[in-house]
């Protein structure tokens, strides 16, 4: 039940129906009996400056941002955090005491927390990382490799030129492969992520065959519609551990709750479930 000193945060997106973030909220949201809520806001590109300048306006505690405001929002927020403008995007607006607009991203957060709740030992640190793709999602992924302590992040785009882009903006050791050389680039690897939006439902599966991929190594895909990727499948079948990429959606939303609703929120098996259904 709401009452008139409700704490608001919501969603920025154009189209934003698909987004699966105010089921999750909304289950935080009831679990920890909290008297707020989190809703869509549905907003056109042209419209983004000025609904996100109302934010600390109409009271709203901040507002997560997905698709395809994810960049304005970065240009937009009066404060930055470095982690976020390495990465490029803004996926979280935090409105402070005063007023101004905090801008964070939690995918490099939701991505390592993703694994570590499935492998409660993993460390990118203990060797090769191979990271598929070079878009948003991959930025985030590659700076959270990276920041735990990967000593090599391959990096493998079809556009080899994009990739390089990635492998500037974020320095540190990342080695750019040819997509041809994909299959032979996994050789010695511990690690194998997909951010790439192939293997959606829809979209054909990612071509690449694990034959060099040593046994131990762990593979992961941000991609959870399906819940096991065809990637994913072949992994398994493998041996290999997986962990698919619904867990990073989760874990990503958990900071901005706490920040506008004072609770570290957790990733529960009922959850997971309540958010797949
Ligand atoms: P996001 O920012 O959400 O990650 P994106 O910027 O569109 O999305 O990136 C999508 C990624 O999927 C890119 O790395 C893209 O490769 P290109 O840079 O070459 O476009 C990759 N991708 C999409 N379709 C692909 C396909 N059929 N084969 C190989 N890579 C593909």
């Amino acid at each position: 039940m709401l009452s008139g000193k409700a704490k608001l945060a919501g969603v920025f997106g154009w189209p934003v129906g698909h987004s699966r973030s105010p089921k999750l909220h909304g289950f935080w949201i009831e679990q920890h009996r909290i008297d707020g809520a989190y809703v869509p806001l549905s907003v056109r590109p042209e419209d983004f400056a000025y609904a996100l300048r109302a934010l600390p306006r109409m009271g709203f505690a901040g507002a997560n941002v997905t698709i395809p405001h994810k960049q304005t929002a970065l240009a937009l927020a009066d404060h930055v955090e470095p982690l976020a403008r390495r990465i490029g995007a803004v996926n979280t607006l935090v409105v402070r005491e005063d007023g101004s607009i905090e801008g964070r991203n939690t995918d490099a957060f939701g991505f390592l927390e993703n694994l570590r709740h499935a492998v409660p030992d993993f460390s990118a640190a203990t060797g090769v990382s191979v990271v598929i793709g070079a878009g948003g999602a991959a930025r985030a992924v590659a700076a959270a490799l990276l920041d735990d302590g990967a000593p090599r992040v391959r990096l493998i785009n079809r556009t080899r030129s994009r990739a390089v882009e990635v492998a500037e903006a974020l320095g540190g050791p990342i080695e750019v492969v040819d997509w041809e050389d994909r299959a032979e680039a996994l050789a010695g690897s511990n690690l194998l992520v997909n951010t790439t939006s192939l293997g959606m439902t829809g979209q054909p599966p990612l071509d690449l065959a694990l034959d060099a991929l040593p046994r131990d190594a762990l593979v992961t895909d941000i991609v959870y519609v399906p819940l096991e990727t065809p990637l994913l499948l072949q992994a398994r079948l493998r041996g290999h551990r997986t962990v698919d990429g619904l867990g990073m959606l989760l874990h990503q939303a958990r900071p901005g709750f706490l920040a506008w609703f004072g609770v570290m929120p957790a990733v529960t098996d009922e959850l997971r479930r309540f958010v797949e259904s």
